[in-house]
């Protein structure tokens, strides 16, 4: 989950369902994608995040939706971003039980020194980009080993 579910989260979604085939345990999993905010919904990625993302062989193909509380009793982990995201993602749960599902994607992340959140890319230019691609290929195989065993 982001805030316009046209950067990380589709990038996320698709580099997890990625390393979840290398090891052969993606069919067991559904992997989504979705944002905070409306201000995209129905659009495709943003091109930059496309090309970047393409580049490492992923295609992102998501349409941006917006979260819903549905989410939080359909899936078992809500991977938020930031800390803007987690805290916007907890205003939306619709229960204890959802809440409790909310986990950050840093938690995941095997060197935790320089980066607490995967940062917002949308104003920044290639390097943003790359960084994001970069953390959740690291992160999202950290999350694959805890989930697949
Ligand atoms: P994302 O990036 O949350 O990674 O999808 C953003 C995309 C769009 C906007 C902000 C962040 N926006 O303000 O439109």
């Amino acid at each position: 989950m982001c805030l316009g579910n046209i950067c990380r989260s589709p990038a996320a979604e698709e580099v997890m369902r990625s390393v979840a085939e290398e090891n052969g345990c993606g069919k067991k999993w559904e992997f989504d994608s979705a944002g905070t905010g409306r201000y995209h919904i129905g659009s495709l990625p943003d091109d930059r995040m496309r090309i970047h993302a393409r580049r490492r062989g992923y295609e992102l193909t998501h349409r941006c939706r917006q979260v819903c509380g549905e989410d939080f009793r359909h899936f078992d982990l809500i991977v938020g971003m930031d800390a803007s995201n987690i805290l916007n993602l907890r205003r939306m749960a619709p229960d204890i039980e959802g809440e409790e599902k909310i986990i950050p994607m840093s938690a995941f992340f095997s060197l935790a020194t320089r980066y607490d959140h995967v940062p917002d890319p949308y104003y920044e230019g290639a390097e943003g980009f790359e960084l994001v691609l970069d953390l959740l290929e690291d992160a999202c195989r950290n999350l694959r080993d805890t989930i697949c065993g």
